[in-house]
């Protein structure tokens, strides 16, 4: 598995000055930007869409990795215009989709890695099936819908039986991580780290350099 990397969730930015925000949050160390998609259906809220995605990657270029957090039903609709926008990863919910297989092979022809997320609700074995054939298990600790939810330490049980089962997966807690819970997601055995208004809120250079460190002791 790959070392600890922090993605900064731009949920919590301000969305008007979305393009500034990212280009600051990642001179101040993300090493990855998580963007939080959703359709009101789903979740019972919206976001943006490929529009804002194609936007940010024309302004900030070919580099910075683009973590699509998909809180939509059928994710199967939106491969194609995410892979046009310039996603790099393709994290859809277990909960939406019937054929969690064929999605992952349009997703690899589509050229993007596969990521796979499953809300609070919904039991970590039924990942299994999946887990040899993803690039990433995104493990929700809040409920998905907006960012500066509290931390659910009830979901690192979660997290540590897809490290003890799959040593090489990269494992991404998503929800109510900052400074004072990431070494709980950390010891569970995440390595991928998303953070929003915890990074928005304060120096987010010491912030993310906080989380690196703390993610990367465990
Ligand atoms: C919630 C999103 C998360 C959230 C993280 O539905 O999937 O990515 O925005 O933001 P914080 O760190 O503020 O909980
Ligand atoms: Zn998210």
């Amino acid at each position: 598995v790959s070392g600890c990397k922090i993605g900064l969730s731009i949920l919590s930015s301000d969305l008007a000055n979305l393009g500034a925000e990212c280009v600051q949050m990642l001179d101040s160390g993300a090493d990855y930007l998580h963007l939080d998609v959703m359709d009101r259906h789903f979740v019972p809220y919206i976001t943006f869409g490929h529009p804002v995605v194609e936007s940010l990657r024309k302004q900030l270029g070919q580099d910075p990795f683009f973590d699509m957090h998909m809180m939509v039903s059928r994710p199967e609709q939106w491969v194609k215009s995410k892979v046009v926008a310039g996603a790099n990863q393709y994290t859809y919910h277990l909960e939406a989709t019937e054929s969690p297989g064929a999605l992952i092979k349009d997703i690899r022809e589509n050229g993007m890695k596969v990521g796979l997320a499953i809300k609070p609700g919904t039991t970590v074995e039924y990942l299994a099936p999946w887990a040899n054939q993803i690039d990433m298990a995104l493990v929700m600790t809040v409920e998905p819908g907006f960012g500066g939810q509290k931390f659910m330490e009830g979901m690192m049980p979660k997290v540590h039986w897809l490290r003890t089962q799959f040593p090489t997966l990269d494992i991404e807690a998503d929800g109510g991580v900052g400074p004072d819970t990431v070494h709980k997601c950390a010891e569970a055995g995440a390595n991928m780290i998303v953070s929003g208004s915890a990074i928005m809120s304060e120096a987010p250079r010491a912030v993310i350099n906080l989380l690196r460190n703390v993610c990367s002791e465990a």
